[in-house]
């Protein structure tokens, strides 16, 4: 019984958002908003409010169309991926990374998504911006730890997701190019082990935030990553960071369909 009603609730939820739909607008271009330089980088970390829970089930169905609405809305320039953090996180509930070319763009999603009846339940638990840019020290390094690089991780889904600000000292920015580039090669040589099963992404934020660089990853071994944290602790560049996380951000990558699902249960 409580099988079949929640089969059904389930088939409820995909239909209503289903419809929700915007079948003519074309998608922002993902490939290229997720490989170029140049492109902003939006986290916008949320918690549900305590009402949420508290209203019945096909209210909060009703209300999460709405968010599905307003992703949609914003498809065509932005792409925007869904995390799950509630249960692995004490900061927030939800996670959005938006990638724009403009970041008032971003900011018209935010103000929309707050402005929804679904945004009415959000509390911001943060908020960070970076922008990508070309590599900075990879191209002066050897040949074989660029090939290195160039190996793809291992195909196949990785469920988590770790987001770990950090803010240098500033000595680290005093420092010439040679002498960041040689700690930046040693931790490059010691992270090499674990590209194969540790997806990177960094954003540059100094100037547009409170920090100088936010570290994406997403894995399916968690216990490889705790390693390669180890490992980097070990390199001189670490001694250069005057902040690590605060917060660090730990989910799983969900669609936004998963993420409709779970919160409407
Ligand atoms: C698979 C693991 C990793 C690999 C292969 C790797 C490799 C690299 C490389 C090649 C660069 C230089 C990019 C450039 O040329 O501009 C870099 C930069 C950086 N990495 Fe990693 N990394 C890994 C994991 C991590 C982790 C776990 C952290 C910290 C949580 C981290 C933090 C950074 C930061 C902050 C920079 C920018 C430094 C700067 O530009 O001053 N990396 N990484």
């Amino acid at each position: 019984m409580t099988f079949s009603f929640s089969v059904l609730m389930r088939l409820i939820v995909l239909v209503i958002v289903g419809l929700m739909t915007l079948p003519t607008v074309e998608a922002a271009d993902r490939d290229k908003l997720l490989s170029e330089p140049g492109i902003y980088g939006t986290f916008a970390a949320f918690s549900l409010d305590a009402d949420w829970a508290r209203q019945d089930q096909t209210m909060r169905i009703a209300q999460l169309a709405t968010l599905k609405g307003v992703v949609e809305q914003h498809r065509e320039k932005l792409v925007i991926d869904t995390y799950l953090l509630r249960g692995l996180s004490d900061r927030a509930d939800v996670l959005f990374r938006i990638h724009a070319t403009e970041l008032r763009e971003t900011q018209q999603f935010l103000l929309d998504l707050q402005d929804s009846l679904f945004g009415k339940h959000l509390n911001t638990a943060g908020v960070m911006h970076g922008l990508t840019k070309k590599a900075n020290y990879v191209p002066g390094m050897p040949d074989n730890l660029k090939a290195e690089l160039k190996t793809p991780s291992e195909p196949g889904l990785k469920p988590y997701v770790i987001v770990i600000p950090i803010r240098k000292d500033a000595e680290w920015w005093s420092l010439s190019q040679e002498q960041r580039a040689a700690m930046m090669q040693e931790h490059t040589e010691a992270s090499l082990p674990y590209t194969k099963t540790v997806k990177r992404k960094l954003y540059h934020s100094t100037g547009l935030d409170d920090l100088d660089f936010i570290t994406y990853f997403e894995t399916s071994r968690l216990e490889d990553f705790q390693s390669l944290i180890l490992a980097l602790e070990k390199v001189k560049e670490f001694r250069h960071n005057r902040r690590f996380g605060h917060p660090t951000l730990l989910g799983t990558v969900r669609s936004l369909e998963e993420i409709i699902e779970v919160l409407a249960q």
